[in-house]
C-alpha cells in the first residue's frame, strides 16, 4: 500500500509474481462532509502474524486453521480536516482481506457514508461468473459467464478466472451493521464498490468509532482451491453463543413441493397443505427414512390474503384451525422427529420484529428447533416501521436489514432456535459468530425447477464456485421424480439429484420431493437415507466453474466418506484418486451412477445404475457422467 502524488491511498495485490489487483484507490464519499480519499499520508505501519486453529460446532471441516499475516496502515489527512483511519490487511496463503477502521472517531459523532470508493482494478482480463446487482428479484438470477471487462454491476461473490488460469473470488466477510457491497464495472478491468442503498440519502450511518466489513479476495491456482479457502470464516469473530449443542444439523422433508408446484396452498381452503393429516403422513415418511425434521409452511394464521410483499397479517404463534399443533408435536416426538416451522414475513420486517418473543417462544414450546424465515418481496421493498409510526422501504442487503437479520438470530438464540433464512442477505461467514444461522437461500434453488424457466444443467457447477462461497445454502435437492408443475421435466438425472447432497453443503438439507414420489424410487432413496449433513472433512477433488465438480466429505463422528460429482449439459468422464480414504481400511463403495442412456433432455433422465464394489485408499475410480448428470457414492467403512 502507498499514496500517490496527491496523497491518494492505493493498494495492490501480487501473487507469485502475478499482478492480481493493479493499484486501486481507497476512500469514502460522505453525504455531509468532503469525501475522504486524497491529501492523506501514511502515519504508521504495524505488522503482526498469527497461526491458530479453531473448531466448528458443525460444518464442512471440524478444524479450521487460521494462519495469517496482518498489516495495519494508519492514514492521516494533511489538510485542516485532519481525519484519520486505518486500513487493516490480513493475508493468508490463499487470499487477502482488508477493511477500514475509524477507531478515533469520537463517541456520539455521526458519520453519513454516501458510498465506498474502494476499487478493484484487476491486473488483466479474464472470464467472470456473476449475477447482476440491484434487480427486483434480489439474488435469484442465473449466473452470467462473460469477459471480466464486459460486466455491468455484479453481486458478490464474483468469481474470475484470469487469462493466466489463476482464480479470484471477490466477496466480503463479517457484514455487520453495514450495507452489502456490489461491484460496479468502471473501465477496462476496473471495478468500484457500490453499497446497497437504504431509505435515507446516506447508505450507511455510523455513530462513534466504526469499521467496514472485510473486503476479500480468494486467490488460488484453480477452481477447487477457491472452494477450499477458509478466508471468510477466519475473518469473522468467534462463536458468541457459547454452547450450541441445541443446533441440530439434519435432513428434513416437508409440506412444501406440492405448494411450490401449485397443487396445494399455503392459504386456508380446500387445498390447504398444512393440515394435521398431511403433516402426520410426512412425519411417518420422515421417521421411516432417517429424516429428522418435517418442515411445515402455511401452518399459521395470516397467509390467506395477498402475502407477496405484505406480511402484515402474519401471526407466528397462532396455527390455523386445521393444524393441530399440540397433537402434531406429540406425534412427531413419538416418532423421534421434530417439526421445522416457517415464518414468511412477506418483507414486513418490523411486523416480524414485533413478534420475535412470541414467535420463538411458540417454537420452543412446540419442540421446533429450527425455523425457516422468508422475505418474499421485491428488492428495495422491505417494510420498516419506526417507533414513531413512520414507514420506510429498505433493501434486503442494506444496513438496516443487515441488523434485522442478526436481530432474528439473537432473538431465536434466546429460545435455542436455529434459523434458515430465505430471501436473505448474502452470507459473509457470520455463522461462525452465530452458529444458529444454519442456512440461507440467496440464489436460485430447486423451487425454480417447479416453474417455467428452470435451472439449466450448469447451475449447480456455477453455484459451488460462487454462491456456495458464502456458506450453507438451503437449495432443497432430491426431487427424484424430476418433474415440476404440469409434469414439466427438470434438467437433471436422478444420480445428479443424489450427488447434490454432497456437492451443495448445508447442515440442514431437505429431501424436497413428496412421499408419494419417493415411494417410486426405493433404490436411490437409500442414498438420501444414508447421507449425513455434518462433516469432519471436505475435499474438492476436481472442478471447473460452471462445468463440473467432484467433492468428497467424511461424515462427522463417523468413518464413512461420501462423494458427489455433477456436470453441466455435457457428458464427462472424470478419474478420481481415492487418496482421501483412511489408510488401512477397506470400504464398500455404494455407487449411484447415471444408467444406460441417461440424459437430462430425454425421458432417460431417470436412468440410474446402483452397484457396489470394494475399494481402498489410493485406488482410482472412473466416473462417467451423463449430460446433465451426476454420480454419488457412499464409501461404507468395513
Ligand atoms: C420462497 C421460498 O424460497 C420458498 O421456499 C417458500 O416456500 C416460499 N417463499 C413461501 O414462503
Ligand atoms: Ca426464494
Amino acid at each position: 500500500m502507498t499514496t500517490e502524488g496527491d496523497g491518494r491511498p492505493v493498494y495492490s495485490v501480487t501473487r507469485k509474481g502475478e499482478v492480481i489487483v493493479a493499484p486501486s484507490h481507497l476512500g469514502f464519499l460522505l453525504t455531509d462532509q468532503p469525501k475522504i480519499d486524497r491529501r492523506l499520508r501514511i502515519a504508521s505501519v504495524t505488522r503482526d502474524k498469527s497461526d491458530t486453529s479453531w473448531t466448528q460446532p458443525w460444518g464442512e471441516w471440524r478444524t479450521i486453521r487460521d494462519n495469517h499475516k496482518e498489516m495495519r496502515v494508519r492514514l492521516l489527512e494533511t489538510s485542516a480536516l485532519g481525519r484519520s483511519f486505518d486500513v487493516v490487511f490480513r493475508i493468508q496463503d490463499d487470499g487477502v482481506g482488508f477493511r477500514y477502521e475509524f477507531p478515533q472517531t469520537p463517541a456520539g459523532t455521526v458519520t453519513n457514508i454516501g458510498d465506498e470508493l474502494t476499487e478493484f482494478n484487476f491486473g488483466g482480463d479474464g472470464t467472470a461468473w456473476w449475477k447482476p446487482a440491484f434487480l427486483w428479484n434480489r439474488e435469484e438470477y442465473l449466473y452470467n459467464r462473460t469477459a471480466l471487462s464486459a460486466i455491468g454491476t455484479a453481486d458478490t461473490p464474483m468469481t474470475v478466472k484470469l487469462a493466466s488460469g489463476t482464480h479470484v473470488a471477490v466477496h466480503e466477510a463479517a457484514l455487520v451493521d453495514y450495507a452489502g457491497m456490489t461491484l460496479r464495472h468502471t473501465t477496462g478491468n476496473g471495478f468500484q464498490a457500490t453499497l446497497t442503498p437504504g431509505s435515507t440519502a446516506a447508505k450507511v450511518v455510523k455513530t462513534g468509532a466504526w469499521m467496514t466489513p472485510w473486503r476479500t479476495l480468494i486467490i488460488t491456482d484453480d477452481a477447487p482451491g477457491i472452494y477450499m479457502s477458509h478466508l471468510m470464516l477466519n475473518l469473522n469473530e468467534p462463536n458468541k453463543l457459547g454452547d450450541v449443542s441445541w443446533v441440530k444439523p439434519g435432513k428434513f422433508n416437508g409440506v412444501w413441493w406440492n405448494m411450490i408446484k401449485g397443487d396445494w396452498t399455503w392459504a386456508r381452503g380446500p387445498k390447504h397443505g398444512a393440515t394435521t393429516d398431511n403433516v402426520k403422513r410426512y412425519i411417518d415418511f420422515a421417521a421411516a427414512n432417517n429424516i429428522q425434521g418435517v418442515l411445515v409452511e402455511g401452518w399459521n394464521v395470516g397467509w390467506d390474503g395477498d402475502w407477496f410483499g405484505n406480511g402484515n397479517d402474519m401471526n407466528f404463534s397462532q396455527p390455523t384451525a386445521d393444524f393441530d399443533a399440540k397433537a402434531l408435536q406429540q406425534y412427531a416426538k413419538s416418532k423421534k422427529v421434530y417439526i421445522i416451522g416457517h415464518h414468511e414475513t412477506g418483507g414486513s420486517a418490523s411486523h416480524y420484529a414485533n413478534q420475535f418473543d412470541s414467535a420463538f417462544k411458540y417454537a420452543a414450546d412446540h419442540g421446533i428447533p429450527t425455523v425457516k424465515t422468508g422475505y418474499v418481496t421485491d428488492a428495495g421493498q422491505i417494510e420498516r416501521v419506526d417507533a414513531d409510526g413512520s414507514k420506510h422501504r429498505e433493501w434486503h442487503e442494506g444496513q438496516w436489514m443487515s441488523n434485522h437479520y442478526l436481530d432474528v438470530l439473537k432473538a431465536a438464540a434466546k429460545y435455542k432456535v436455529a434459523i434458515d433464512t430465505h430471501e436473505p442477505i448474502k452470507g459473509t461467514g457470520l455463522h461462525r459468530t452465530y452458529p444458529n444461522w444454519v442456512a440461507r437461500e440467496g440464489s436460485r434453488g430447486m423451487e425454480y425447477n417447479a416453474w417455467e424457466g428452470k435451472n439449466p444443467p450448469e447451475h449447480e457447477a456455477n453455484l459451488v464456485f460462487t454462491r456456495m462461497l458464502e456458506g450453507p445454502m438451503d437449495f432443497t435437492p432430491g426431487v427424484l421424480s424430476l418433474t415440476g408443475q404440469n409434469n414439466s421435466p427438470i434438467e437433471s438425472t436422478i444420480a445428479k439429484q443424489l450427488a447434490l447432497y454432497v456437492v451443495l453443503y448445508s447442515p440442514v438439507v431437505m429431501a424436497a420431493d413428496t412421499p408419494e414420489n419417493y415411494a417410486k424410487y426405493p433404490g436411490p432413496m437409500k442414498f438420501i437415507r444414508d447421507v449425513p449433513t455434518d462433516w469432519e472433512d471436505t475435499r474438492v477433488l476436481n472442478g471447473e466453474v460452471g462445468d463440473y465438480v467432484t467433492i468428497a466429505r467424511k461424515a462427522r463422528g463417523g468413518r464413512d466418506w461420501f462423494l458427489g460429482s455433477v456436470t453441466d449439459e455435457n457428458p464427462r468422464t472424470l478419474t478420481v484418486d481415492l487418496g482421501f480414504l483412511d489408510a488401512g481400511r477397506t470400504y464398500v463403495a455404494e455407487v449411484y451412477r447415471d444408467g444406460p442412456g441417461a440424459d437430462w433432455k430425454t425421458d432417460a433422465r431417470h436412468s440410474i445404475a446402483i452397484e457396489q464394489k470394494r475399494v481402498k485408499k489410493g485406488d482410482r475410480l472412473t466416473l462417467a457422467l451423463a449430460p446433465g448428470g451426476g454420480h454419488a457414492i457412499r464409501f461404507r467403512a468395513r
